[in-house]
């Protein structure tokens, strides 16, 4: 049988979302065609604050599966749908509850600030979540005396640790496509092209971040390609942000970082990249998979998001 063209899926996805009053929310690590087709496209925090606030009966999410709780968590009315339920995340699948709550009772007393990319059992037990936009706003609102837990990427902890010079105790989690940049072959790609700069996500590693001209959350890094005056960019976070850096400003140069095993691809986060124009397709068709999450839990869940949200809006993050 033939497979339909990808006209055809971009056409009839926009006919099903205007017939079924659907949006899709995209984040930047998806790939470019599907990025286009999004209403909105972003990272974790944008996403979260989109989801919150629009008028969709249906969020179609293309990412992963914590983005889309999350979504459903901000908006429970809301039908949200994740066209592969497989979807995860290495760091959040890094931290499960019942080692979570060990981790909390040996550290008594402590302000759990949990990141976004965590299960909804692990945002339960949490109580502010942070994304990597505003993780370290975040952890400042806290009261300076504040004993911190922060969950569960050990190089965002870290990165956040040594900016505040707050009292934080870290899980030990991290992300498997941010922790595989190689610093030497970041190092030859910069000496190859030393006007480059290299900017970095704050899950990588300390020694990629040592290097850095800037690092920031995938929206920063975009902000800071289209204002910097600079011309090329070692780029070290997922390959699909480079699709909007690219968008913003064509003429400038993008290398995305290398990983330390040059055969294994792995600057692609595997999880999102299960997310196809023809899963969506078909999620939209049949308005499935459907997130749903348990009423108890969900509301307990919600509680760190919003308090999340609104010092961010406060901050005017
Ligand atoms: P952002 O907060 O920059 O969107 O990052 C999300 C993520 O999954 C990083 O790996
Ligand atoms: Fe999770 Fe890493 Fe993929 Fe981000 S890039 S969704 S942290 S596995």
């Amino acid at each position: 049988m033939k497979m339909p063209s990808s006209e055809y899926y971009i056409s009839e996805i926009a006919r099903m979302k205007a017939e079924k009053n659907a949006i899709i929310l995209a984040h930047y690590y998806q790939t470019g065609d599907i990025q286009d087709i999004a209403d909105f496209v972003g990272d974790s925090l944008a996403l979260s604050q989109k989801a919150a606030s629009n008028n969709a009966d249906i969020i179609l999410f293309a990412g992963v599966k914590f983005m889309a709780e999350t979504a459903k968590i901000l908006a429970p009315g809301k039908k949200v749908i994740l066209p592969d339920i497989n979807a995860g995340c290495s760091l959040a699948d890094s931290c499960k509850p019942v080692d979570f709550r060990k981790f909390k009772d040996n550290n008594p007393g402590r302000t759990v600030v949990s990141y976004v990319n965590t299960s909804v059992e692990i945002k339960a037990l949490s109580d502010i979540i942070c994304t990597s936009s505003n993780a370290v706003q975040i952890v400042e609102s806290l009261p300076l005396d504040e004993k911190i837990i922060f969950a569960p990427d050990r190089n965002l902890g870290n990165f956040v640790l040594n900016k505040t010079g707050r009292d934080i105790v870290v899980w030990n989690g991290t992300c498997h496509v941010h922790e595989e940049f190689s610093l030497e072959a970041i190092l030859k790609l910069k000496k190859e092209n030393p006007e480059a700069k290299i900017i970095v996500h704050p899950e990588c590693e300390l020694p990629v971040r040592m290097v850095a001209d800037f690092i920031g959350s995938t929206s920063a890094l975009l902000k800071f390609t289209q204002k910097d005056t600079g011309k090329s960019y070692i780029v070290a976070t997922e390959v699909g942000i480079i699709h909007q850096m690219k968008k913003e400003n064509p003429d400038k140069l993008y290398f995305p970082a290398p990983p330390k095993d040059s055969t294994c691809g792995c600057s692609e986060c595997n999880f999102m990249k299960l997310i196809t124009m023809e899963k969506i397709y078909n999620s939209l068709l049949n308005e499935k998979p459907e997130i749903i999450i348990n009423k108890n839990i969900l509301i307990k869940a919600q509680k760190p998001i919003k308090r999340m949200l609104e010092i961010s809006a406060k901050l005017g993050i």
